[in-house]
């Protein structure tokens, strides 16, 4: 009889379960099944793929197969999304009574919470996801004037706290990429498990002006969608997808993430089982970066911060993926006068400009092991910080900031 070996992780530890020709146990509720997500045609994976009740994702480790059950519907449910090294993020920021914090990136508001009941202090919460706004509006009820919910960009945060007359703030944190309620939704198109519309606009609604996913993949040129995936997704397939997707769009354009997934996974299907992920992964991300113009949106959130902050003032940055976490690094290392600056707005000879940070969560921080057994998403998470000092903001020079070549080519960036 052939033994097979699954492993669970449940909250409390972990167990062994076997079968053979016949199941032996039946599955629990609020496990995580490793080994089956890894192989979905092992017997019951699709069953227990819709039995899971913790469905919390990391960008590197999405599942095998898809399923349609499991979607959530367009409802915000707030209780979805585990916030990610929250005791860091509150060691880092160290709210205090009477301060001005700023949460960038409010989604289920777990770390906006943890701010205002860990100090009485005023919190300007921002998100450019209007579901995620409306799903604060209970938070705002509860927490009155304290909790400032705001629609909007942290990119824009300067403009938006100017427009509430608030001049500097003590803190600012920053959650990056999408929240669990987002992935989770098929109409918002982010994710290959769920068949939706190829969307990935994260304003949904607010965004309608802007091109979605399927319009990248429709229109742009197969050189650029090479350079896309391969750059903001770091696929190494990435021109044998692009030209399959060029091919695949002249009989029919892309509309559903199903789709999409389909086509890439035919692509790099033979690799597919050597590696850990879902082969539509990488390319699912590149597509979500470039639609929402998330380094964009990071590096000018950063210099925003810089500008607001206050001396003493903290800067806490949470990011799920290199491309995001070398921005911060390299914005930190020159700001902290580790390295110096390389910008074209600096007169020669002025390398030597006053820090403007502090260096607070040296070579950063990574979850507990407790934690990332815990939580699958917080494990690719990292965590830096800087405390703000007297010297004046540095150049805002995007280019010099690390920003990959693509976000110049969107030409969004000064
Ligand atoms: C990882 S979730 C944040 C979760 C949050 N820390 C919590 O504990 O519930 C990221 C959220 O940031 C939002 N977001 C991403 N980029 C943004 C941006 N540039 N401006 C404002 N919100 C953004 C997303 O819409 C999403 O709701």
């Amino acid at each position: 009889m052939t033994l097979c070996i699954i492993e669970f992780e449940l909250a409390a530890g972990c167990f062994r379960w076997a079968h053979g020709n016949e199941l032996l146990s039946m599955i629990l509720q609020n496990c995580r099944c490793k080994s089956l997500w890894r192989n979905p045609a092992l017997p019951g994976a699709a069953r227990i793929q819709t039995n899971m009740t913790d469905k919390r994702h990391t960008d590197q480790e999405m599942v095998q197969g898809r399923t349609s059950e499991t979607a959530m519907s367009s409802e915000q449910d707030n209780t979805r999304h585990t916030p990610v090294m929250l005791r860091e993020v509150l060691e880092a920021l160290q709210p205090r009574d009477g301060g001005i914090y700023v949460d960038g990136t409010f989604g289920a508001g777990g770390y906006s919470r943890a701010i205002l009941n860990a100090a009485d202090c005023t919190l300007v919460a921002v998100d450019r996801d209007p579901d995620a706004i409306a799903g604060g509006q209970v938070m705002v009820k509860e927490y009155g004037e304290r909790l400032i919910l705001l629609p909007g960009r942290f990119a824009e945060m300067r403009s938006l706290l100017d427009d509430q007359r608030i001049g500097s703030v003590d803190g600012v944190v920053l959650d990056l990429g999408v929240s669990s309620m987002q992935l989770d939704t098929a109409e918002r198109g982010f994710s290959f498990r769920f068949d939706g519309p190829l969307d990935m606009r994260m304003g949904g609604r607010a965004d309608e002006d802007s091109p979605s996913a399927a319009d990248v993949v429709n229109t742009l040129d197969e050189r650029d969608l090479a350079r896309i995936i391969g750059v903001y997704g770091e696929e190494r397939f990435s021109r044998r997808i692009a030209k399959a997707i060029v091919r695949v769009r002249e009989d029919q354009p892309f509309s559903r993430t199903a789709e999409l997934a389909d086509t890439v996974s035919e692509q790099i299907g033979a690799q597919r089982h050597q590696s850990r992920i879902h082969p539509a992964t990488r390319t699912f991300q590149a597509l979500r970066i470039y639609v929402n113009g998330e380094l964009e949106q990071l590096a000018q959130g950063l210099c925003a911060a810089e500008d607001k902050l206050s001396p003493g003032g903290r800067l806490v940055v949470v990011s799920f993926h290199s491309l995001e976490d070398r921005i911060v690094k390299k914005f930190l290392a020159e700001r902290t006068g580790k390295t110096a600056i390389k910008s074209r707005h600096l007169p020669s000879g002025s390398e030597d400009t006053a820090p403007s940070f502090t260096d607070i969560a040296r070579g950063g921080w990574t979850p507990s092991d407790e934690e990332a057994e815990l939580n699958s998403r917080s494990r690719s998470a990292r965590l830096r910080a800087g405390e703000r000092t007297t010297a004046a903001s540095y150049p805002r020079d995007f280019k010099a900031m690390g920003l990959p070549f693509a976000a110049h080519v969107r030409g969004q960036v000064s």
